[in-house]
């Protein structure tokens, strides 16, 4: 039971305890649930790549199929296969360049909306011009005002549920009865309590899926290719030729939307406190900017220009990745670094351990975005994994970076930026890792 609080309450510090005691490969046993933790690249490599084909994601997304059904995220076998396919399509450099006109105007709405403030937080500035830029490069012009409002409630209420951990003490309740599928009946139980929080889950599903079925029904209609619902649309599979269902699009949007989001959002969060608490390195990233970007906002072909902001980018997801670890499942016994792992083990890849691993990295705990641009760059390729890796690695990853360089270039050419604490904050570990109390800031306009 201890193990569960310590878990629960702090898991990156339980999990350094637990590397630092047993070493990079770590199994262990709570009531009837195995765990295999890795702190090893190698090991990494073997379960996320090499042997994929074995696993399967871990039964904690199960929880997600509620709301994402059989979305790319947590789909297996064949119709992973397949929508993997179409999504990566629909995903080409040519069609984020389509929506990059999206994420620029967006900013921009957002710098209107700091007209006359001193000081913001950008925490949550982040997390809405991102939501912002996902579902306007989703659903374009037909998606305004009500609309808009409803996606941004809807898709609160409903990652603001995932994140709470009832169902691991319902888990824990029903593991001396003689059920079969724990996890399952844990989360039935949790769906039938009658409370407050289950309701509005349930009803901002309903709320957001009728959206999502009236934006696929005019997509369809249209016939158009202004945004990205209708690149899915016309996504053919180059095997069997075939489109995607309304069913397969609403859980591939809603997947989008989940997954598009907050990751983004934390990335770009915890990047403004490293760069805030670093001046030297501001900078140097406010310097470039004035170099590469010749308007207020950079052009598509710009963006490559902007290596040292790059390297920003991927050193702060380097110390706090927004997916801070990933799990899979064995069906089968299995080996790893030469273990056995018996059948039905949540196997994890921590993300946020491997990427601070001194054998890995030099000066783990430091800050330094030069090693990003080649030298001091960890040889492993396993030991850098912010958006996973082998062949469920983020389908998104081009559209986050592009997303986040644009953002953070039109803030910083637009203003400076002050920190209010002087203190660097603390982790908050839920589905994602976000830095405790948000970002608050005094701005000022450049120029000004
Ligand atoms: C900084 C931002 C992001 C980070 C750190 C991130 C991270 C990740 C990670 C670690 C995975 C693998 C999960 C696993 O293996 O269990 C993943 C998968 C995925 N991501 Fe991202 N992501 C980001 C942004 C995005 C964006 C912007 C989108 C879409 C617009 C997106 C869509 C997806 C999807 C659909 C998958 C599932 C892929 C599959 O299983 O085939 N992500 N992401």
């Amino acid at each position: 039971m201890r193990t569960l609080v310590q878990r629960t309450k702090d898991p990156i510090r339980f999990y350094k305890n637990i590397f630092q005691k047993y070493g990079g490969i770590v199994f262990f046993q709570l009531g009837p649930y195995k765990f295999a933790m890795l702190n090893d690249a190698d090991a990494i490599h073997e379960v996320l790549h090499k042997n994929a084909g074995l696993y399967t994601k871990s039964t904690g997304y199960e929880r997600f199929k509620l709301i994402l059904g059989n979305g790319l995220l947590i789909s297996e076998g064949e119709v992973w296969k397949k929508q993997r396919r179409l999504m990566s399509w629909a995903f080409a450099s040519k069609h984020i360049e389509r929506v990059f006109p999206v994420m620029v105007s967006e900013t921009r709405d957002m710098l209107k909306s700091w007209e006359g403030k001193t000081e913001v937080d950008l925490a949550l500035e982040m997390n809405s011009v991102t939501l912002q830029v996902i579902s306007q490069s989703l659903f374009g012009k037909r998606h305004q005002g009500g609309d808009s409002l409803l996606v941004r409630r809807s898709l609160q209420n409903i990652l603001e549920y995932l994140q709470t951990t009832r169902h691991l003490w319902i888990q824990l309740l029903i593991a001396p009865l003689p059920i079969r599928d724990k996890r399952r009946a844990a989360l039935k139980i949790e769906a039938s309590l009658p409370l407050r929080d289950t309701r509005t889950f349930f009803s901002s599903i309903e709320k957001l899926d009728q959206l999502v079925e009236e934006m696929i029904t005019e997509g369809r209609a249209q016939k158009g290719s202004e945004n990205f619902l209708d690149t899915m649309i016309s996504a053919t599979d180059s095997e069997d030729h075939t489109q995607m269902d309304n069913q397969q699009l609403r859980d591939e949007v809603i997947s989008v939307l989940v997954a598009g989001h907050e990751t983004t959002a934390n990335a770009l969060t915890w990047t403004w406190h490293l760069l805030l608490a670093h001046p030297e390195v501001l900078g140097k990233v406010t310097e470039e900017v004035g170099w590469v970007v010749s308007g207020e906002a950079p052009k598509f072909d710009e963006l490559s220009a902007l290596t040292y902001t790059k390297a920003v980018l991927e050193e702060s997801m380097r110390l706090y990745p927004p997916f801070w670890r990933i799990s899979r499942k064995n069906a089968e016994d299995a080996t790893v670094g030469g273990y056995r792992i018996p059948a039905n083990t949540t196997v994890i890849a921590a993300i946020f351990s491997i990427q601070r691993n001194p054998t890995y990295w030099e000066r783990p705990e430091e800050f330094l975005p030069e090693r990003f641009l080649e030298k001091g760059r960890s040889e492993n390729r396993f030991a850098y994994i912010p958006f996973g890796a082998g062949p469920r690695a983020c389908v998104g990853s081009q559209f986050a970076m592009v997303e986040a360089l644009t953002i953070l270039s039109i803030c910083i050419k637009a203003y400076r930026f002050e920190r209010t604490s002087p203190t660097f904050p603390e982790l908050f570990t839920s589905l994602t890792l976000q830095p405790k109390g948000g970002c608050k800031v005094t701005l000022k306009k450049r120029g000004a």
